[in-house]
């Protein structure tokens, strides 16, 4: 059933503010009707959608499925009991089916598989018995004025008040697969066919938001130029640098203007369909999220920012 993270959809009090940060982060813009909608360079697939509304918001998430996986997905949701509506409640042009999740999230699946991005890849990585960059400079002088160009959204990771519910409703209703967890504080959870990590994660809080999405870069180097770029412009350090025990990606996580987390992620773990070898950890909160930092995680890393409704 969901396979793959389209894109996500969030209400924010002012759209400048919203488009000068996502565009310093690295993405494209343009306007549709009233909305900023933001792409990746090279990759022809919207992945945020900002529309004006009082109060940030999570607004909704976006999904992808193929044919067969809508029909299942469609039977599943009835033998639920979940209301599915064929048009948008937002009055967005963006097709598929709607529906709430359990508490009361918009969610939308659409028969669509995800673009392919056509940026030329980083150099090579020179490893250790795998020298794959001979008589090529990783870092030339150009590299000074290198900007991040991130190059899917990889991941949105929700507050949710019950995570046992939630991951119930994904796994269940909507065929998503849990990768990882940390009890009923945290859970990853992964596409119907595999494929990374995690697509969507839960986090236990009083109410719904949004902790963070996520983009993929091609390396280390990008993923500190997107942090450090942002940061020299005046905006707010999440956490980071550091890397994962939950995925095993590399991040750093930089404060939207909104309050809500902007990750760049590189090196994530990926799981096969057929994922029989795969073994999944259910640790403390604290195990799960770092290998190692650039600093402890802040206490409002898990702060729940969004305005209750
Ligand atoms: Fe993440």
């Amino acid at each position: 059933m969901i396979r793959s993270l389209l894109q996500v959809g969030i209400t924010v009090p002012q759209l400048e503010v919203g488009r000068a940060f996502y565009e310093l982060f690295g993405l494209e813009v343009r306007v549709s009707g009233k909305d900023l909608v933001f792409r990746c360079p090279g990759r022809a697939q919207d992945q945020i959608r900002l529309m004006e509304g009082p109060k940030k918001k999570l607004s909704f998430m976006s999904f992808g499925t193929n044919q067969i996986g809508m029909q299942s997905l469609l039977g599943r949701l009835k033998s639920a009991g979940v209301v599915v509506l064929d048009k948008s409640p937002f009055h967005i042009p963006v097709e598929g089916i709607w529906f709430q999740d359990p508490h009361g999230d918009w969610l939308n699946v659409q028969v669509a598989e995800p673009e392919t991005n056509t940026t030329k890849s980083g150099p090579e990585i020179n490893s250790h018995g795998r020298y794959r960059r001979i008589g090529e400079r990783a870092c030339g002088v150009e590299a000074l004025k290198k900007r991040a160009m991130p190059l899917r959204l990889g991941h949105a990771i929700k507050f949710t008040p019950d995570v046992d519910r939630s991951v119930a409703f994904y796994t269940e209703v909507l065929g998503l697969k849990v990768s990882d967890r940390a009890h009923d504080i945290l859970a990853f959870l992964r596409g119907s066919a595999g494929g990374d990590h995690h697509i969507v994660a839960f986090a236990k809080s009083s109410h719904t938001g949004l902790h963070h999405i996520s983009f993929e870069v091609s390396d280390l180097d990008q993923i500190e130029i997107g942090a450090q770029t942002l940061l020299r412009a005046g905006y707010k350090d999440g956490f980071g640098l550091g890397r994962h025990v939950g995925g095993s990606n590399y991040f750093h996580y930089i404060r939207d203007p909104w309050n809500s987390l902007v990750e760049y992620f590189w090196d994530i773990d990926v799981i096969p369909e057929d994922d029989s070898a795969w073994v999944p950890l259910n640790v403390g909160p604290e195990e799960i999220t770092a290998v190692w930092a650039a600093t402890p995680p802040p206490p409002e890393f898990v702060a729940n920012f969004e305005e209750r409704d």
